[in-house]
């Protein structure tokens, strides 16, 4: 079945009405890392399983030990391969507040944006598939694969329950391919298909000295003072040439092939631009790689928080009894979160000086993925992306993570087709995140596209 001229005018005589109905979804504040939201991200599970039912589409609310899985599931069609599509209705918090010009979570239209805490990332994006799955619907009463919804709550905070959940439910989300838009486009007006994402690795860092904080002018020289040595261990993660020091750190990594070194280098990309709209002059990594494998296909180290002593106006002079860290390693294929995990701990507690005691918490961990980039699948996809775009994807590896990937590969054993309809400078996780309307629409009709190109390849 081709594409039907009614479903791009149903596309286009409901875009407004799409756009409110995100709205209403983007204004539900479904920080999942912190539990004083935890009503708002049960909220917005409902209120996807009270939309897919209004679709017609059958809904469930999965509870689980964290927050809540949605699956959905469109009428069966006999024959036609099984589309599974992953997205996440969890956001990261909002703050710093201050800094935004409109409300995190009242959705404001400008410049062609909307922008609200979760527009890009990732309901923005996930949306678009259901409003994909609806127009085909609405216009000729059925879809063309069987597609499935998979809708989880806790992505920002590593996937914890739904890897348990998939294992467990493998048989009801069996599938041909997995679909996830949850990723950038390589920039304005460059649709990419992603083969590549980062893993991660994170921690947490607390260092406790003396029993109480002390005054440093009457015990400075004499008491190991816990900050003094949470910046020297953190310096020493990584040497003067953006290497990480942690022993074996780099023993599985897989180098990047020269093949792809060129591929990645025939990219239209700038480096001084790239650093000029992020308000820097300049940036600093690994040595001996390009920003664009520094980004995508080498492990990274980063601060991600930092907390000792006196944090108010004016000075203090005082020894902090406790400091703390969080940070975490960028990991590339196929490093392992866990050996990585032993060997850090190691390392750090050899050089721990005497009066101060390390706890170092691991939070998540996730191996980095590779995609099949050469399965008839993503050809469909880029087929659908082309004609929605307007200009064929390229394809790109990304620095992100998204946990779920690998698990979805090891269970079902199928292409996993990573669209990305956003763009580099939504600022997700930051301040004034925003979605383009035009990518928003534009990801809507290659995902209603995507379904037909699927159907026509088979099963
Ligand atoms: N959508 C992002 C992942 C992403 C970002 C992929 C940019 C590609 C490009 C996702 O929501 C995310 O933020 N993931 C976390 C995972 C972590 C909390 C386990 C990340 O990458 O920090
Ligand atoms: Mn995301
Ligand atoms: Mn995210």
């Amino acid at each position: 079945m081709a594409v039907p001229d009614a479903l791009d005018q149903y596309l286009k005589d409901h875009a407004g009405e799409f756009e409110d109905q995100l709205c209403q979804l983007l204004r539900i504040a479904s920080v999942s890392t912190d539990p004083q939201y935890a009503p708002q991200v049960r909220q917005a599970a409902k209120w996807l399983v009270e939309h897919f039912e209004q679709l017609g589409l059958e809904a469930q609310l999965h509870e689980t030990p964290g927050h809540p899985i949605v699956v959905a599931r469109g009428p069966h069609v006999p024959g036609a391969p099984t589309v599974l599509v992953y997205g996440h209705y969890d956001v990261q918090p909002p703050d710093p507040l201050e800094e935004w010009i409109s409300p995190p979570f009242e959705p404001t239209r400008r410049n062609g944006n909307l922008y609200a805490r979760g527009a890009t990332d990732d309901k923005g994006q996930m949306f678009t598939h259901i409003k994909a799955a609806e127009a085909w619907l609405r216009t000729t009463g059925s879809l063309p694969v069987n597609l499935i919804f998979l809708i989880e709550g806790e992505e920002e905070v590593g996937s914890q329950h739904l890897e348990p959940f998939v294992q467990q439910h493998r048989r009801e989300l069996n599938c041909d391919c997995v679909v996830i838009s949850d990723m950038c486009q390589f920039g304005p007006g460059q649709p990419a298909i992603t083969y590549g994402l980062r893993g991660i690795a994170y921690y947490e860092l607390v260092l406790r000295g003396p029993k109480q904080d002390l005054h440093s002018g009457t015990f400075g020289g004499a008491v190991t003072n816990p900050a003094n040595v949470l910046v020297q261990l953190l310096a020493s993660l990584v040497d003067e040439h953006g290497k990480v020091r942690v022993p074996e750190f780099y023993k599985d990594v897989r180098p990047i092939s020269e093949k792809e070194r060129t591929r990645l280098a025939s990219l239209p990309f700038s480096e001084e631009e790239f650093y000029q709209q992020l308000g820097v002059t300049g940036g600093s990594g690994e040595q001996g790689f390009t920003v664009l494998e520094r980004r995508w296909a080498r492990p990274s180290f980063d601060i991600n928080g930092l907390t000792a002593g006196y944090q108010g106006q004016g000075a203090k002079t005082v020894l902090p009894a406790v400091a703390s860290a969080k940070f975490s390693f960028r990991l590339v294929p196929d490093q392992d979160p866990e050996a990585i995990t032993a060997k850090l701990e190691q390392y750090l507690r050899s050089q721990l000086p005497p009066g101060v005691q390390m706890e170092l918490k691991s939070y998540h961990g996730a191996r980095a993925v590779l995609v099949d980039e050469d399965h008839p699948y993503v050809k469909a996809a880029a087929e659908a992306i082309a004609r929605a775009f307007g200009t064929p994807p390229v394809f790109i590896r990304e620095g992100g993570s998204v946990p779920i990937v690998l698990t979805f590969q090891e269970q079902f054993q199928v292409p996993v087709l990573l669209l990305g309809w956003g763009q580099n400078d939504d600022n997700t996780h930051s301040p004034n995140e925003k979605f383009s309307l035009a990518d928003f629409h534009r990801g809507i009709r290659a995902s209603a596209y995507l379904l037909d190109e699927i159907a026509r390849t088979g099963g």
